[in-house]
C-alpha cells in the first residue's frame, strides 16, 4: 500500500449555498476517491460526528462515510448509495449535523432502511440499518441531494438557526 498522507478537511457551514448542491454519481472508484474517503473519515472522527457527506467538504459526488458504532471502530464508506427498501413505520429522533454545529432538533424518518452502495473497492453491497444507523444514512443521503436537516424544521426555527450560524461564523472569523 502506498503511504497516503491523511488530512482533515474543512466542513461547509449552513447556510452556505454550496450545501444545496446535488451530488453527481461516482464514475470510477480509484485511489483518489479512497483518499478522499479516508480524509472524510478522519475529519468526521476529529469532529466527533457519526456521519459525513462529500457535499459537506465541498466535493459534489455521491460519497458518504459513517460510523455509528459505540467504539467508533467500524467505519463505513458508501459510494452511490440508494435506498432500496424503507419501512412504513417512521421514527422521530433528535439530529445534529457537523454543518450546523450546536443545533439539535427532531426529525421524522423511516425507522429502517436498506441501502445499496459500492464499497471502497467498488464492490456493491447492501446495508440494513435501524436506529441511529437508519437516521444517519438518511441524513447523509439528504446532503447528497443538497438538503440539510434544518429544512425539515419550521420556517421560524430555520431563520433563527440561520442567524445563529452566521453570527457564530462572524465571531470565529473575528477571533482568528
Ligand atoms: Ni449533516
Amino acid at each position: 500500500m502506498p503511504n497516503m498522507p491523511m488530512a482533515q478537511l474543512s466542513i461547509l457551514r449552513y447556510p452556505d449555498l454550496r450545501l444545496n448542491t446535488v451530488a453527481k454519481p461516482v464514475a470510477v472508484v480509484d485511489d483518489r476517491l479512497r483518499a478522499l474517503a479516508a480524509d472524510m473519515l478522519e475529519t468526521m472522527y476529529a469532529a466527533d460526528g457519526v456521519g459525513l457527506a462529500a457535499t459537506q467538504v465541498d466535493q459534489h459526488i455521491q460519497l458518504i462515510v459513517m460510523d455509528t458504532s459505540e467504539q467508533r471502530d467500524q467505519p463505513v464508506v458508501l459510494i452511490n448509495p440508494e435506498i432500496i427498501q424503507r419501512s412504513e413505520d417512521m421514527a422521530l429522533n433528535e439530529e445534529g449535523c457537523l454543518s450546523v454545529p450546536t443545533v439539535y432538533d427532531k426529525v421524522e424518518r423511516h425507522a429502517r432502511v436498506t441501502v445499496r452502495a459500492l464499497d471502497r473497492d467498488g464492490q456493491p453491497f447492501d446495508m440494513e440499518a435501524e436506529g441511529l444507523g437508519a437516521v444517519c444514512v438518511q441524513h447523509e443521503m439528504d446532503h447528497l441531494l443538497g438538503k440539510v436537516f434544518v429544512e425539515y424544521l419550521s420556517p421560524l426555527k430555520r431563520v433563527r438557526i440561520r442567524t445563529r450560524m452566521l453570527k457564530k461564523t462572524r465571531e470565529e472569523q473575528r477571533a482568528a
